[in-house]
């Protein structure tokens, strides 16, 4: 890849006025002090018009759809054309934008899901290996200094060989059809065609995620009971997962394979965006909420519980290096957004795809998400047999 100078520029895909996640990516963004130079910012080219100029885009770099904005941006001299995109439009045009970018030699940056499927995902990671680009895929609760540091205690050996990791993702804000009353986030959320599946593949792979991130485990099989509670709907609001972890770097097979548990539910009535995860190993535990991503407890077994908090210099390195303000001076999620959108620009500015070197949720990451939130569907739709993640 040709290399990059700093501070990088933008395109984006989606985020037009009215989206939800769009924005919170600029502001991301913007910490990091990366701007944004293009756009095709929602799906009819009046309101992407409109939501551009609003943004201050320039009438030449605000495009009426993403497919002029590929053929001009990679058109334009290298010191101008965008260095990256991010695309955080619905789940159903992921995979054909991002491949399209990728395909002209752009990096990119995609939310959760990263594709539909699971031929779609390898597809894109085939073609990313091939244009040698990075592609970013925003699991953001990895981003929390918090987590990181679960990740290295858990890597420390702190807790032993880890038994058992269990994931709740709940929220309230489906509890009733809000999708027919003109919730725009609701209404393309549960169209089958449009979100893939419901809230395993809105939250769920979110669940997966961090699972991943801080165990180092990899989800083997699932057996997993879904349903619908709210009448009329047509994706899953609610799903139940039995889990057999896996460790990818063992030498041999644990004597007892870990377990784990995922609860994603978008009907919890009252909540609302309560992520949490507990790890449990042979010495300890560790317990992390989104909700209060600044306190870590970790549990050493037959010690005083001890609770750790964000911007102590007891820390990791990873830890300490996202955090941005002194302790007590609260971040939050735009902060853990930033901290992927930081280590993606650090790998775009090296030339290079490294999600390991750099620790930013890669194509992989989106692969593998994508191929549980299949294993799941399968699963359920058989009864809740066990069911190997492809
Ligand atoms: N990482 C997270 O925490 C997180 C949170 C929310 C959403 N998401 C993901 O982000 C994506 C967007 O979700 P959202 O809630 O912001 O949705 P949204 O409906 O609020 O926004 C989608 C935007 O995409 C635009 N759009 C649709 N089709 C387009 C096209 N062909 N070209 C250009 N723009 C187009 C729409 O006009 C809108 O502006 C989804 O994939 C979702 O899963 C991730």
């Amino acid at each position: 890849m040709e290399s990059v100078s700093q501070p990088l520029r933008m395109g984006m895909v989606g985020g037009g006025s009215g989206a939800f996640i769009g924005p919170v990516h600029r502001m991301a963004a913007a910490l990091e002090g990366i701007r944004l130079a293009a756009g095709c910012l929602s799906s009819t080219p009046d309101k992407a018009a409109a939501s551009g100029r609003e943004l201050g885009l320039p009438d030449d770099r605000n495009y009426p759809n993403w497919k002029a904005m590929v053929e001009r941006e990679r058109l334009r001299p290298r010191y101008e054309r965008i260095d990256f995109v991010t695309i955080v439009t619905p789940n159903d045009t992921h995979y054909q934008i991002a491949r399209a970018f990728v395909d002209a030699g752009i990096h990119v940056v995609v939310d959760k899901p990263m594709c539909r499927t699971g031929v779609e995902a390898a597809e894109l990671a085939g073609a990313v290996k091939k244009a040698g680009v990075a592609c970013a895929v925003t699991y953001n609760y990895g981003g929390y200094p918090m987590v990181k540091q679960a990740r290295h205690m858990v890597r420390q050996g702190l807790l032993g060989a880890v038994r058992k990791a269990v994931v709740r993702y709940h929220q309230g804000w489906l509890a009733s059809a809000v999708e027919k009353q003109g919730q725009k986030q609701a209404a393309w959320r549960t169209e089958p065609g449009r979100a893939g599946a419901g809230a395993i593949g809105d939250i769920g792979t979110h669940a997966e995620n961090l699972l991943a991130a801080i165990t180092g485990l990899r989800i083997a099989s699932v057996c997993a009971d879904l349903a619908t509670f709210v009448p009329g709907r047509r994706v899953d609001d609610d799903a139940s997962i039995l889990l057999r972890l896996a460790d990818p770097a063992a030498k041999a097979a644990a004597p007892v394979q870990p377990r784990g548990v995922i609860s994603a539910c978008q009907v919890a009535a009252g909540l609302e965006n309560d992520l949490s995860i507990e790890v449990f190993g042979e010495k300890g535990s560790l317990a992390w909420r989104q909700e209060e991503p600044e306190t870590l407890i970790h549990r050493p077994d037959g010690q005083p519980v001890q609770v750790l908090r964000r911007g102590q210099p007891c820390l990791c390195d990873a830890a300490r290096a996202a955090s941005r303000l002194p302790p007590g001076h609260p971040e939050g999620f735009i902060e853990a957004l930033a901290n992927v959108y930081r280590a993606a620009a650090r790998a775009i500015v090296a030339g290079a795809d490294g999600p390991l070197e750099h620790d930013y949720p890669g194509v992989e990451d989106g692969q593998r998400g994508v191929r549980f939130v299949e294993a799941v569907l399968r699963s359920a739709a058989d009864q809740s047999r066990w069911t190997a993640v492809g």
